[in-house]
């Protein structure tokens, strides 16, 4: 089986200051022939806000022609306890209504694929129990199969150990519980998006996969704090057998590497460090 997982497309019709970069993309995508695409979240430039966003971008995923499944990003559904954009049943619905659940189970013989709402993670809502009681029961029943989650935040950037990272990973709270789940089950991969970087590692036998932005790199103005990987755009694609998992980050031909940092006025006016 073959999977492409995109991630960070940051599509909008009104601002389309990374639309190049899909053209490019798209035929990539096409000519790699793959089973299954996995979009690991910011679909959008403001889905959280814009639902010509997510129209928009429903619209070209679908062009693609081929299978996919979506994890929803910050920018696509808010972010918990986010003073302007916090995350809400309305905008869960409105992610629902273009990409379909934004948690998934991708059953094939021999794997679970899961994709997991990061933005629920840590949020307090009833959402989350929801989520958590989910993925225990999915995880509980995967027999001999192996696992591997697919979320839009990673669960942390140099450590399982680390602190608060604030913005860029999962809180260290919900982080040791899902570290618990990995544990027991041997999760074999844990592929995320969001910090718009490449990197490839294992940790205690898990590989952990940070599949670059499609649109654009972060640059030192962005504050984010220091971390691993490396600033590029690309995708991954991963071949599955019964027993191994392959990942290769690509660069993908004719990409134009955008820098949030030149036009983050224009694009996140309200919160320009995100
Ligand atoms: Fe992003
Ligand atoms: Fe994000």
């Amino acid at each position: 089986m073959r999977i492409i997982q995109i991630s960070d497309t940051h599509l909008s019709p009104g601002k389309p200051h990374f639309a190049d970069n899909w053209a490019p993309l798209a035929r990539w995508i096409v000519e790699q022939q793959p089973d299954l695409v996995i979009h690991t979240g910011d679909v959008t430039v403001d889905g959280a806000d814009v639902e010509e966003d997510f129209r928009y971008s429903a619209e070209l995923m679908r062009g693609l022609g081929v299978r996919f499944c979506a994890v929803p990003g910050n920018h696509d559904v808010g972010d918990a306890g986010h003073n302007h954009q916090p995350v809400s049943d309305e905008r869960l619905q409105r992610w629902r209504t273009y990409f379909g659940p934004d948690r998934w189970v991708e059953d094939t013989e021999d794997w679970l694929l899961i994709g997991l709402n990061a933005l629920m993670i840590g949020s307090g809502e009833l959402e989350e129990e929801v989520q958590t009681d989910w993925l225990d029961r999915v995880m509980n029943n995967a027999g001999t199969r192996h696992v591997a989650w697919f979320l839009h935040r990673p669960l942390f950037l140099d450590s399982p150990s680390e602190g608060d990272t604030g913005y860029w990973s999962i809180k260290p709270r919900p982080r040791a519980q899902l570290f618990k789940l990995i544990k027991r089950h041997s999760v074999a991969l844990v592929a995320s998006g969001h910090l718009h970087k490449a990197h490839d590692f294992r940790h205690d036998g898990t590989r952990y996969i940070w599949a670059p932005s499609t649109a654009f790199l972060v640059g030192p103005t962005m504050k984010a704090p220091p971390m691993p990987g490396e600033n590029r755009l690309g995708a991954v694609v991963y071949n599955i057998d019964s027993e191994m998992i392959e990942a290769e980050i690509i660069a993908v031909p004719g990409l134009t590497p955008h820098w949030i940092d030149d036009v983050a006025e224009e694009v996140y006016p309200r919160a320009p460090n995100k």
